[in-house]
């Protein structure tokens, strides 16, 4: 057995159109193993925070369809008044050639293209939506697409940290290093403590599994007990469905 193969991983995200579209079987049977040859190494719901949003989109910070991208990945346009609906399904899946197997099924990342390039695929359901300014003007458009997937075995790396804890994921499926945390991270509005108070929520105590990079990026942060890009991307996954990063 190739181990770096078999290990490989990849993040899938069902997105709110698709949840919205009753689309969620459909996609799941498309990437299930009897056509993939993958399996699932993680599962879970979402309430997708704005710092999980703009974590996991951080690539295209500064782009004009950025702050429309961040509300559709938080399910705020397709349940505007129905908060309670708003959800991504975050998904793990493992085996030879993840990335690109479902990357293919997934197909371009515009739903136009999809259409007339890969029909079938997932993202040929999906809706171009304008993007107008505050006098109406179409400014750019939104690619409503129904799922995300990893598009390299670097980005499925950092994806699947930013969303899952290691115990999240079957001790036998882990790809990669974990360590024990010795010490007591806390976490209040933007910042790392290492003292509890009240509105502070733990991140890690001392004896939790955490993601090596997680427990080196803490360590350094520390000294420094500084905020910024780093911790949002280490903090993220612990405050997810605690209530902590929703608006
Ligand atoms: O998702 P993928 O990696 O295929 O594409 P991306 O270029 O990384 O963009 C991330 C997501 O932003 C896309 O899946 C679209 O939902 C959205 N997007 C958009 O709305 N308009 C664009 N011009 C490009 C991307
Ligand atoms: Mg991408």
């Amino acid at each position: 057995m190739d181990r770096n193969k078999e290990f490989e991983q990849t993040l899938v995200l069902i997105k709110p159109d698709a949840l919205k579209n009753s689309l969620t079987g459909y996609v799941l049977s498309l990437l299930s193993e009897f056509h993939t040859g993958l399996r699932f190494a993680g599962a879970k719901i979402v309430y997708v925070g704005r710092m999980l949003a703009e974590e996991h989109y951080a690539e295209h910070q500064g782009k004009i369809f950025f702050p429309s991208l961040l509300e559709y990945i938080m399910g705020k346009l397709h349940y505007p008044d129905e908060p309670w609906k708003r959800r991504v399904i975050a998904l793990v899946y493992q085996g030879p050639d993840a990335v690109q197997k479902i990357r293919d099924i997934c197909g371009p990342t515009n739903p136009l293209v999809a259409r007339d390039k890969s029909p079938g695929c997932i993202r040929a359901l999906g809706t171009l939506v304008s993007l107008k300014d505050n006098n109406g003007k179409v400014i750019g458009e939104r690619m409503d697409n129904l799922i995300h997937a990893s598009a390299t075995n670097e980005d499925a790396e950092r994806e699947i940290k930013l969303w899952f804890k290691p115990t999240d994921i079957p001790p036998f499926m882990r790809a990669y290093p974990i360590e024990m945390n010795q010490s007591s991270y806390y976490f209040e509005a933007g910042s790392l403590y290492l003292t509890h108070e009240p509105a502070r929520i733990c991140l890690l105590a001392p004896g939790d599994i955490a993601w090596k990079t997680d427990i080196d990026a803490l360590r350094l942060l520390e000294k420094g007990l500084q905020t910024g890009g780093s911790l949002g991307s280490v903090a993220a996954k612990y405050l997810i469905n605690t209530e902590r990063d929703v608006e």
